[in-house]
């Protein structure tokens, strides 16, 4: 959580620093600050609230100077305040420091540095590091951090500053995210690769217990503990306006629309000329793969509603039993792992604290791990023994949309793999998925098409503050994602249920005029889903029902209907939960909710 960027070269610093910002803004958003040095002397202006107040504090005074550091910022230790924005510095307001991260000790380090003289200013973890430089200090800054850092405990992705040596930046990480962009006569260092694209498309990724030092004509990168270190530098070939709203009123939508090509993309190439599955990524053997007895599926939220999806291809089409793990409690379950399991991580962020925990813990373990991520070079492809990218391109709404489907597409492309190399299913039943895998584009394409159709139904529902999505086999996971999308953007009470578990509780809520949306796709339980929108509308519930083309009997029970167009039952995941997107980024607008950054919420949950 929360987003760094730094900036060391020839322009002036504080723009370039904002600009980094408005691109890492959706890692956390409740204050924000900048330190400029400007000959040696700097100057901090940090403001609570989204970016804007930091704008409009600038606006009325900016810094000027050639190096600077900024932060935006997702709360963990100390509330949103201006107090507790970063940048924070020591006692003698010569060091700045940014964060990212937690300092599991603090509480002894703050205690110690407290009775050794030191004065804090602030609640957070953070300010630790400042006094630590401060105290370790005797002349060279990339010494006085390395020796910091060692002391301590937890995660970090820290950017450090001091007036004794203004012509240089220090920059660590652990367990958080840092790129450092190489640019001419100029260098960035940031949590994200877009916050640099505007300057450089060169990027050195670094790992876990690196430290560098960086000035405006070179990087210096080596361990915490000295041992230089030589990185590859990548070369990032995406553009820098995918990550713009490109016409689009908010990323969000922008990021639905975007969904055909995000399937396209992450499919291609994963099927052969010959018709075979192509996943050299999963780096098994056949025979290893053979050897398989069960599947783990460990992810958080939305990606969690793609392993729900990838249990059930899985099951069918590979035959092999699959277990899945929310991976805030996998982590701590002490799991049955062995070498003959595959364990999935998907995460969308590649940084998922939780997730990456579980995927150490499966390796632990001794299981053997594949990471489902978008982000190329995030910490999940360094730690999982392969990787599948989901090639959606940058997500920057904080909702997950487009990443989802990506995802989806590659446990189907996972599931076809795992089936094939096992021989448990026969050539023509392959060829027909991976026909129908290659449709589903233009499916999407077909639903985006409800758009005007789903915010008229949504019109109806502004005012509501409770709502229940059901949906059974395919339909359970999407009625889950539904959920989470309508309570994440709009704050509307959402519960995502087995429509068969309805009975069981839920059923209580429903009364006149309880808004129900329930997937009803053609599938081997169809029938059942009617009977649990009997159900409802005998309480009175007012359905909404996702269909596929050609039900016409569904309008006899729904007040709405979204018909998707027909696909095999397993694909139907894909088609179904577009509407769903839609009816939340509908009601999240007409509600007046910032659908992008979402209360309370970060894209990538780096904390535990
Ligand atoms: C999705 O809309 C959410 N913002 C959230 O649930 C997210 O899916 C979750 O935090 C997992 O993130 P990851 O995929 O980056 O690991």
């Amino acid at each position: 959580m929360c987003g760094i960027v730094g900036y060391i070269g020839e322009a002036d610093a504080t723009p370039i620093l904002m600009e980094g910002l408005r691109s890492l803004e959706y890692r956390g958003y409740d204050s924000a600050g900048v330190a400029v040095f400007n000959n040696g002397a700097a100057a901090v202006v940090r403001r609570k609230g989204k970016l804007s107040a930091l704008q409009e504090a600038l606006d009325a005074g900016s810094p000027r100077g050639r190096v600077g550091i900024g932060h935006t910022r997702w709360a963990t230790h100390g509330k949103p305040s201006e107090a507790n924005a970063h940048p924070h510095s020591d006692c003698t307001g010569r060091v700045a420091v940014v964060h990212n991260g937690i300092i599991e000790n603090f509480h002894e380090l703050r205690e110690q540095l407290t009775a050794e003289g030191h004065t804090f200013t602030s609640e957070t973890d953070t300010e630790t590091i400042a006094h630590l430089v401060e105290k370790h200090f005797t002349g060279d800054l990339l010494e006085a951090v390395a020796a910091a850092l060692g002391e301590v405990e937890g995660s970090f992705a820290t950017v450090v500053l001091s007036e004794d040596q203004p012509d240089r930046m220090i920059a660590a990480r652990k367990d958080s995210p840092l790129i450092i962009g190489l640019g001419r006569g100029e260098n960035l260092v940031a949590s994200d690769i877009p916050a640099v694209l505007k300057h450089t498309r060169d990027i050195l990724v670094m790992e876990n217990g690196e430290i560098a030092e960086i000035t405006k004509d070179g990087v210096a990168l080596r361990t915490i503990d000295g041992v230089p270190v030589d990185r590859d530098v990548l070369k990032v070939t995406w553009d820098a306006s995918a990550a713009e709203k490109a016409g689009y009123e908010d990323f969000m939508l922008k990021e639905i629309y975007e969904q055909p090509d995000a399937i396209r993309e992450t499919l291609r190439g994963r099927i052969g000329a010959d018709g075979a599955v192509e996943l050299d990524e999963l780096a098994l053997a056949t025979e290893q793969v053979r050897a398989l007895n069960r599947v783990y599926i460990v992810a958080c939220g939305t990606s969690y509603h793609a392993g729900l999806v990838g249990k059930q291809v899985i099951e069918a089409w590979a035959r092999l039993p699959v277990d899945l793990d929310v991976a805030s409690e996998f982590r701590y379950r002490n799991p049955i792992i062995d070498e003959e399991t595959l364990v999935v991580a998907i995460t969308q962020s590649g940084e998922t604290a939780d997730t990456l925990a579980g995927v150490r813990e499966a390796q632990h373990l001794g299981g053997k791990v594949m990471a489902i991520t978008n982000v190329v070079g995030s910490s999940v492809t360094r730690e999982a023994d392969g990787v599948i990218y989901t090639h959606a391109g940058p997500e920057i709404g904080v909702a997950a949309t487009k990443t989802f489907v990506a995802q989806i597409a590659a446990v189907y492309i996972l599931a076809l793999y795992l089936a094939e190399e096992r021989g448990f299913m026969d050539a023509a039943d392959a060829r027909a998925v991976k026909a129908q895998l290659m449709e589903l584009p233009a499916i999407v394409e077909e639903v985006l098409n409800l758009d005007e159709q789903v915010k008229e139904v949504a019109a109806n529902y502004v005012d509501e503050k409770d709502s229940l999505f059901l949906g059974r086999g395919m339909g359970m996971p999407i009625a889950f994602e539904g959920a989470l999308k309508l309570k994440e953007i709009s704050y509307i009470h959402a519960e995502g249920y087995a429509a068969g578990e309805m009975k069981h509780g839920p059923i209580a809520l429903i009364d006149d005029g309880t808004p129900i949306v329930v997937v009803a796709t053609k599938s081997h339980v169809y029938d059942k889903v009617i009977s649990n929108i009997q159900e409802v509308i005998a309480r009175d519930g007012d359905v909404v029902a996702v269909a596929t083309e050609g039900d016409a009997d569904i309008a006899r029970h729904a007040r709405f209907v979204f018909y998707v167009p027909e696909t095999s039952e397993l694909l139907s995941a894909i088609p179904a939960v577009v509407p769903l997107q839609l009816f939340a980024y509908h009601l999240a607008k007409m509600r007046g909710c910032n659908v992008d950054q979402p209360r309370n919420l970060a894209k990538s949950v780096t904390v535990e």
